[in-house]
């Protein structure tokens, strides 16, 4: 049963091996939250302080819901994509303002004013455990060169195809160790160029490692 011991060596080695990073040293899910939306189109290195500074002035979601924009925009400045704040504000408002809490549920989380898929997927299964796909560019990256899966990354369609691949996959006993192991894999061993197969933990699992085609995977076109 291939799928069982993808699934077990993908989480063992994301418990072992992970980086320690801030917003996994938390449980607060608007905290999580807060890190998935900063991590979306900006590295990690930069996100560490941003988040360390927000999560301190903003730190629950009453502070944030009523901060002044000037303010917020003050906390976000360099991290760019500053719709990205105003959207967040907004959903962290409604979200306290009609659940008082993140809500542990994908369809109420997912309704919210800018949560995206992808942030759905990120926040419902690392803060509350819940099986859901989180499927950005890493995990495509990593999945297509898995299943070699050669759909082109760049049509908006695909990632349901990806986020289908997950559901099928997925470790229903610890869904945020499976998801953030696809994430970390993406990040450290299964790298665009010259990824680190020899010290992939799921490498057995690799269609594209058989084939020897991981720089081939995934298939994007520029549009
Ligand atoms: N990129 C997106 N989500 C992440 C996470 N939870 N940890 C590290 N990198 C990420």
């Amino acid at each position: 049963n291939w799928k069982e011991g993808f699934r077990d060596s993908l989480t063992g080695w994301y418990r072992e091996e992970k980086r320690d990073l801030p917003w996994r040293r938390t449980r607060n899910p608007y905290h999580i939250w807060i890190s998935e939306v900063m991590l979306q189109q900006t590295r990690v290195d930069t996100v560490i302080p941003y988040y360390a500074r927000f999560t301190e002035r903003f730190s629950d979601m009453k502070e944030l819901a009523y901060a002044p924009e000037d303010e917020l925009m003050k906390m976000w400045e360099g991290l760019g994509y500053y719709s990205r704040a105003r959207n967040l504000q907004s959903a962290v408002r409604e979200a306290y303002e009609t659940y008082g809490e993140v809500p542990a549920d994908p369809e109420s989380f997912g309704k919210l004013k800018g949560v995206g898929p992808y942030t759905e997927g990120a926040v419902m299964s690392i803060a509350y455990g819940i099986p859901a796909p989180a499927v950005d560019g890493n995990v495509m990256r990593v999945l297509s060169r898995i299943l070699l899966i050669d759909d082109d990354i760049a049509k908006p369609k695909t990632r349901r195809l990806f986020e289908e691949a997950v559901m099928d996959l997925i470790d229903k006993e610890d869904p945020s160790s499976f998801n953030q192991g696809l994430m970390e894999l993406g990040a450290v061993i299964c790298t665009p160029r010259r990824p680190k197969c020899l010290l992939c933990p799921v490498r057995e699992f690799c269609g594209a490692y058989h084939e020897g085609r991981e720089e081939e995977l995934p298939v994007k076109s520029k549009k």
